[in-house]
């Protein structure tokens, strides 16, 4: 199977975290886009969804899904979400299509998060995937000199601006031993809007495309 086919049938198994009647949350990417175009075959299910970016409201709207601005409704029953690495506690790295701050609100205001991912994104350490952040274009330099410190080498997402106007330095050469450590730290420099650590709320579950089928781990 390809990786796409692999993300088509985690796409696919998601759907049976969709309640009836409620407002969901949707992730950002090309695996959170598969389910996107599920969710279209059984959209009258829901009342509608939160999108964790524009690319993603553009998709769900393109499908007739109706899109609501998370400061309208009460909360959401689950989101599901693509990563670009996770580990056996289902700790996450996501932030590789530069959606990271909208993803960790929704995910935040979710009851439940679903994870979608090919096999190859498990991993044993966090980190071979550069780990992006989010930062406040005026105090890039200063976060990079903090990110170096911390023994990463923060390299700047050239030619990219996040949907709320902002930078991506993604870090790379970091193994990550203590992912909710590292990602309090990180929450405490100044500048830096949100890291792409999902490990203080980890998903709930984790549905991983295997050639032997889906996978589902808690
Ligand atoms: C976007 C993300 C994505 O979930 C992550 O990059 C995985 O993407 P894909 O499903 O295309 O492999 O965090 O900001």
């Amino acid at each position: 199977m390809t990786q796409d086919e692999l993300k088509q049938e985690v796409a696919r198994a998601a759907i049976e975290y969709v309640e009836t009647g409620t407002i969901i949350g949707v992730g950002t990417g090309s695996t959170a886009n598969f389910f996107i175009d599920e969710l279209a075959k059984i959209k009258n299910k829901i009342d509608g969804a939160v999108a964790s970016s524009i690319a993603t409201a553009d998709r769900l709207k393109g499908h007739g899904i109706p899109v609501y601005d998370l400061n309208d409704v009460n909360g959401l029953s689950v989101y599901v979400d693509g990563a670009d690495e996770s580990n056996k506690y289902l700790h996450l790295i996501k932030g590789g299509g530069g959606a990271l701050t909208r993803e960790k609100i929704v995910a935040a205001a979710s009851e439940k998060f679903v994870c979608i991912a090919d096999g190859s994104k498990l991993v044993d350490v966090l980190g071979a995937f550069p780990l992006p952040i989010e930062v406040i274009p005026m105090a890039r330099s200063m976060v990079a000199r903090e990110l170096v410190k911390l023994g990463g080498q923060p390299v700047l997402r050239e030619g990219f601006t996040t949907d709320n106007g902002n930078v991506i330095l993604d870090i790379h050469n970091m193994e990550i031993m203590e992912p909710t450590k590292l990602e309090q730290n990180l929450n405490n420099i100044p500048g830096i809007v949100t890291n792409g650590l999902f490990a203080l709320r980890p998903a709930d579950v984790l549905l991983l495309g295997t050639e032997d089928g889906v996978k589902t781990m808690k």
